[in-house]
């Protein structure tokens, strides 16, 4: 592998194969946000090249996305194609090339539909990781929901998986 470009366009094959199972749990993220019947506010931790976040986000309005990565390599990926869902003339898009730990205590309480950290809190050691849900159930409002990797955990169950 000579240097990160290649890697990510490897990366991104295995995601388009469902190798690492996005394209299933991006099925049941998009079913979430269809019952949200709204245009929706997102967070991406980790966010990558953004592959994610345009398989979940494509049927839905989106009025902002958040993504946050320290790459600059992905970031500028995003920038090229921006996860703005199914009315991209009012999609926000903000993008941070920055550490999660500082990016989210700047973002307001209580305004995301989901915080999305698909393959990102595996980075972290515990105590981060304990930070970084604290920061995710602040940022959500009542009806959000969070995913991280593979899972998902949606309203009722929000407040457990956060405390
Ligand atoms: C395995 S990739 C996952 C990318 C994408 N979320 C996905 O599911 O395909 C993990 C990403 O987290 C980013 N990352 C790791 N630690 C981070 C941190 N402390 N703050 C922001 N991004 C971080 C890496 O740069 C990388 O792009």
């Amino acid at each position: 592998m000579s240097n990160m470009f290649d890697q990510w366009n490897l990366y991104s094959r295995i995601l388009a194969n469902n190798y690492m199972r996005h394209r299933d749990l991006s099925v049941v993220l998009r079913e979430f946000l269809a019952g949200l019947a709204r245009s929706c506010r997102v967070v991406d931790l980790g966010c990558g090249d953004g592959w994610m976040a345009r398989e979940c986000l494509k049927s839905t309005q989106v009025r902002r996305y958040v993504g946050i990565d320290t790459s600059a390599d992905v970031i500028a990926r995003v920038r090229a194609c921006p996860p703005t869902g199914s009315d991209p003339d009012n999609a926000r898009i903000d993008l941070y090339c920055e550490d999660v730990f500082t990016a989210l205590p700047a973002l307001p309480a209580g305004e995301f539909d989901l915080v999305l950290s698909s393959y990102c809190l595996h980075h972290f050691s515990q105590p981060r990781k304990r930070d970084v849900l604290r920061q995710i159930r602040r940022l959500l409002t009542p009806e959000g929901g969070a995913s991280s990797g593979p899972t998902w955990q949606g309203t009722a169950n929000r407040r457990a998986i956060c405390a």
